[in-house]
């Protein structure tokens, strides 16, 4: 991310204390930059503790302040609570961001039902642990709290092709919404944002295995995006500190697309292309898939 884009003064989050679940890498790290970069406390986590290290110390490194770095696998409830409580030992937090995700195309009727919880597992309950734990302390101690998650824009038009990360998106936007009622009371808002197309190695190497890191995947015959380019990590973290930061509480309930528009021109069905394919285009992009997640295995601490 270029640190000069963000549109915030620096400052602005100090005093805050947020956790940025998958924070070692991708989004996850662009924004926990952010956040730091703004003066905010950020406490990432992820399965692999050396890669989460190595991350912290760049982002200190470049911009001072703080980052904590907490390898836990968020599958894992019981796994969540240490990691809450190791947080709290130290204070509250003012924030989540519900980043952390897996996900891989696949014709639907390749997948067993390992492959279906290999996703839902990260996505859907993870995610729900994480928010449920700290949610607790924050009503319990009546504190106020921001909850953001990272969903796509196929929470709304479904996700071909990558059906288990639509569905558990598309139950992480029920739960922002159903969430920022019931906890709104509390002092408690949920908000998400869906991005469209931001090239990350994480997702591209399982997204678009035959394609380069500055290609969109495009739907819809390669219908292009309005603005027909790939979004920029400065535009997504500038969206999330305005989610995060103090300042915007009235916002609430709310998922946010920034796609520039894609969704809108008929083109949120990213993998629609990949209809075309037949069982040797599938096996190639099985192959490519399965040596992406082999390589991040080696490196999993947890
Ligand atoms: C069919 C597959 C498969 C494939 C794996 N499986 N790849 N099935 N097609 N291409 C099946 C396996 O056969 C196995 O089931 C099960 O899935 C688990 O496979 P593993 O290789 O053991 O996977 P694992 O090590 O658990 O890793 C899977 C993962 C991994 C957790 C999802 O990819 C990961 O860590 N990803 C994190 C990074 C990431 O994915 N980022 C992208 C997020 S992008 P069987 O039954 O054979 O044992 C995102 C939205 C992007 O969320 C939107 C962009 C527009």
């Amino acid at each position: 991310m270029d640190a000069a884009k963000l549109m915030f003064k620096d400052g602005l989050m100090a005093g805050e204390r947020i956790l940025v679940t998958g924070g070692g890498t991708g989004l996850g790290k662009e924004m926990a930059e952010a956040f730091v970069k703004l003066g905010a406390e950020v406490f990432i986590c992820g399965r692999r503790g050396d890669v989460l290290d190595q991350t912290a110390n760049e982002i200190m490194g470049k911009h001072g302040g703080i980052v904590r770095p907490i390898a836990c696998d968020i599958r894992n409830a019981e796994a969540v609570h240490d990691m809450v409580d190791q947080i709290w030992a130290s204070g509250a937090l003012t924030g989540l961001m519900n980043n952390a995700a897996g996900n891989f195309i696949s014709r639907t009727e390749d997948l067993s039902p390992r492959g279906f919880e290999a996703i839902s597992n990260i996505v859907f309950r993870g995610s729900f642990f994480v928010t449920l734990d700290i949610g607790k302390r924050w009503i319990a101690e009546k504190k106020k709290g921001s909850v953001c998650s990272i969903l796509t824009t196929w929470v709304w038009n479904g996700g071909p092709f990558t059906v288990p990360s639509a569905m558990s998106k598309a139950g992480l936007h029920a739960m922002t919404q159903s969430l920022a009622v019931e906890w709104g009371r509390y002092g408690i808002r949920f908000n998400a944002i869906a991005p469209g197309s931001f090239p990350t190695k994480g997702a591209w190497e399982r997204l678009v295995p035959e394609r380069k890191m500055d290609a969109a995947p495009r739907g819809g015959g390669d219908n292009p995006s309005l603005m027909a380019r790939v979004g920029e990590m400065h535009e997504l973290c500038n969206l999330a500190v305005l989610l995060m930061a103090p300042g915007a509480d009235y916002l609430n309930g709310q998922t946010i697309a920034i796609d520039g528009g894609q969704q809108l021109a008929g083109g949120g069905h990213f993998f629609a292309r990949c209809g075309d394919w037949g069982d040797a285009e599938w096996e190639a992009a099985r192959a490519a898939i399965q040596g992406a997640n082999a390589k991040d295995r080696t490196q999993r601490t947890t």
